[in-house]
């Protein structure tokens, strides 16, 4: 291959968002995932028992029973509650329940968990109410606590129960017990480990930092599927999600399991705010995908409004409605936000009813808000929209074959947001030829991101243990003690990591259908980055002629990611199997040779003096 650059001629300029994150409920992304609660079914939902994950337990002589209750819990949004009836306990006989977790509880030496519940008895009180985290073999308890007694009215309790010298485990569970016996009416029983930045009921350390490796520009949510939900009345109502849990009614998710919602509105605006990324705020448009859709009119008007109050929330001062009740949740700053997208994959909807939502969702959102850059997530004919949403779901080979895909499109056309993609190859999380694939199309986004916006791999998240997956493939992957990020992750860290500011011209004559290439220079750091990617199992050697350059570093840093066959991974067991490494270049002038090894993607950062 030769490969001319044409370092002094920038040809356009890289988009300042191009990488960042799109997240929903998905594969046990938030509870089971991020969102960093251990206790499964917290809460009985409307149309959810949650009583796989409870358990009456009892020592010696001791009885208990659980039930779900259906019309005695602690508030208007949770009428629903658990009920344990305690027919006999006493001294040293303990009787309660118990919850599974998210496949265990994970248990670490020093720490400590924040625990709370709601509850409440028939008798005055009762007590003491006990509080552990219980070894599933040996039956011991790792930690534990004590509330002294509850009352007959609902009310929260919270302690803090801290471990020792205990080994790193996830076979525990949860325990509430009492030794008297009675009625105990449970709901919101939470147990939270320590979080990313100490945030209170926020995310998992690990993933937050596995995240915080990419530099995400953005965070696109609540989704993809999980915003629209399969019925209208499951979509994500925003307003059902914020303020405190005992006001949150929890509701089912288009991926088959119950959400706790405790990732609500503003927990995902406190993860942008933790990561440095801007939110991409994508509102309920009126169509749910079981084909349930409102036509655009008079009954629209409550779903356009309830996007204007969203917006309100996010984005307005103490002194409105909307960022009023933000500051009484906890957060009197307004969040700045650019991007807001109007729906999800409404291509889907049969009606053809979102070119008019898409308008009257605009024409609302621009009159109040003219500054926001309102994504469609489909073609509309009745408005130009300022971004298109596009996704892509493909192989390496279609991804390869696709790299030139922006390369004509209109510059004067909306903006390109591609909210989704990802090459599917591999499971749960992606080999190294989906990596490959990875990178090729990320070259093309690079090439074109005067009109690439933003893009953003989907989905972000799997929980590897048995039955967390709905969707393969997807980038990192965890179980309930540790987290690995795919030959992929790595792919985007670098392609985050090492970008310039302009788009420089360059030619290329004899690279064959693996090999592609971006080019992008940081006039300010005075670096050139240089991607190649040789998606072939030969080694392909390169003349690299670096034009109107300057003054060339001789050395160039060199970072790699390969691997032997497409088909190696990463995973839970083997989670370093396939990650970049860093060595100097050396000899590097304004006319060398440099050969990419076979199935590799290479960043080479040359400095320009
Ligand atoms: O990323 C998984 C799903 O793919 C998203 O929820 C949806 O938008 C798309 O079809």
């Amino acid at each position: 291959v030769t490969l001319n650059i044409q370092a002094d001629k920038p040809i356009a300029k890289v988009s300042p968002t191009l990488y960042g994150l799109m997240t929903e409920e998905i594969n046990y992304s938030y509870d089971g995932g991020l969102y960093a609660e251990l206790v499964n079914g917290r809460a009985p939902g409307p149309q959810w028992d949650a009583l796989e994950h409870w358990v009456a337990v009892t020592e010696g002589s001791a009885q208990a029973s659980i039930s779900v209750d259906p019309a005695n819990g602690p508030s208007t949004a949770l009428p629903r509650c658990l009920k344990v009836t305690i027919k006999q306990a006493g001294p040293g006989e303990q009787a309660g329940v118990l919850n599974d977790g998210y496949w265990g509880i994970p248990v670490r030496p020093d720490t400590t968990y924040q625990a709370s519940f709601y509850a409440k008895t028939d008798a005055p009180s009762l007590g003491p109410v006990k509080i552990s985290i219980v070894d599933n073999q040996s039956g011991r308890a790792v930690a534990s606590a004590t509330i002294p007694s509850i009352t007959s009215e609902w009310k929260q309790y919270s302690t803090v129960l801290k471990t020792g010298q205990v080994s790193v485990s996830a076979t525990n569970h949860l325990v509430l017990s009492v030794e008297h016996p009675g009625t105990l009416w449970l709901d919101l029983v939470s147990l939270f480990p320590p979080t990313y930045k100490d945030r209170e009921h926020g995310f998992r350390i690990d993933l937050m930092e596995k995240l915080a490796g990419m530099h995400p520009a953005f965070l696109r949510f609540p989704g993809g599927n999980y915003l629209e939900g399969d019925h209208i009345a499951e979509r994500f109502d925003w307003k059902k999600t914020i303020g405190p849990w005992v006001d949150r009614p929890t509701h089912p998710s288009p991926w088959h399991y119950h959400s706790s919602d405790g990732m609500g509105l503003l927990e995902f605006l406190y993860w942008c705010e933790d990561l440095h990324m801007q939110p991409v705020l994508a509102v309920y448009a009126g169509y749910s995908m079981m084909q349930e859709h409102v036509e655009p009119g008079a009954a629209l008007d409550p779903y356009v409004q309830d996007a204007l109050d969203e917006i309100e929330y996010v984005t307005g001062g103490s002194d409105t409605r909307w960022g009023a009740i933000r500051a009484k949740n906890g957060h009197p700053a307004p969040f700045s936000l650019t991007y807001v997208e109007v729906g999800n994959e409404d291509f889907f909807d049969k009606s053809g009813s979102y070119d008019g939502r898409y308008a009257q969702f605009y024409k609302a959102i621009k009159q109040k808000y003219p500054q926001l850059q309102l994504i469609a997530t489909t073609p509309v004919s009745s408005i130009k929209p300022d971004v298109v949403d596009d996704h892509y779901y493909k192989k390496a080979e279609e991804f390869f074959a696709d790299v030139h895909h922006y390369d004509g499109t209109d510059r004067n056309g909306p903006k390109i947001f591609v909210g989704e993609w990802a090459t599917r190859e591999g499971g749960p999380t992606p080999n190294f030829g989906a990596a490959l694939g990875d990178a090729a199309w990320m070259t093309g986004m690079e090439r074109n991101s005067d009109i690439v916006v933003m893009a953003s791999y989907a989905p972000l998240l799997v929980n590897v243990n048995p039955g967390g997956m709905q969707w393969r493939t997807d980038l990192i992957g965890y179980d309930t003690l540790t987290s690995y990020g795919s030959p992929s992750y790595y792919a985007q860290v670098m392609f985050a990591n090492h970008l310039g500011k302009e788009v420089v011209g360059s030619t290329v004559s004899g690279g064959g259908p693996r090999f592609f290439y971006s080019a992008t220079k940081d006039e300010d750091k005075g670096i050139l980055y240089l991607k190649l990617v040789n998606a072939s199992s030969v080694p392909q050697p390169v003349d690299l002629r670096l034009m109107g350059a300057g003054t060339i570093g001789s050395t160039a840093k060199l970072i790699s990611l390969s691997s032997k066959t497409t088909q190696d991974t990463n995973t839970l067991a083997d989670p370093m199997h396939i990650v970049p490494t860093e060595t100097a270049l050396t000899g590097v002038k304004d006319s060398f040779s440099h050969t990419v090894p076979p199935y590799a993607i290479q960043i080479l950062e040359v400095s320009l003096k």
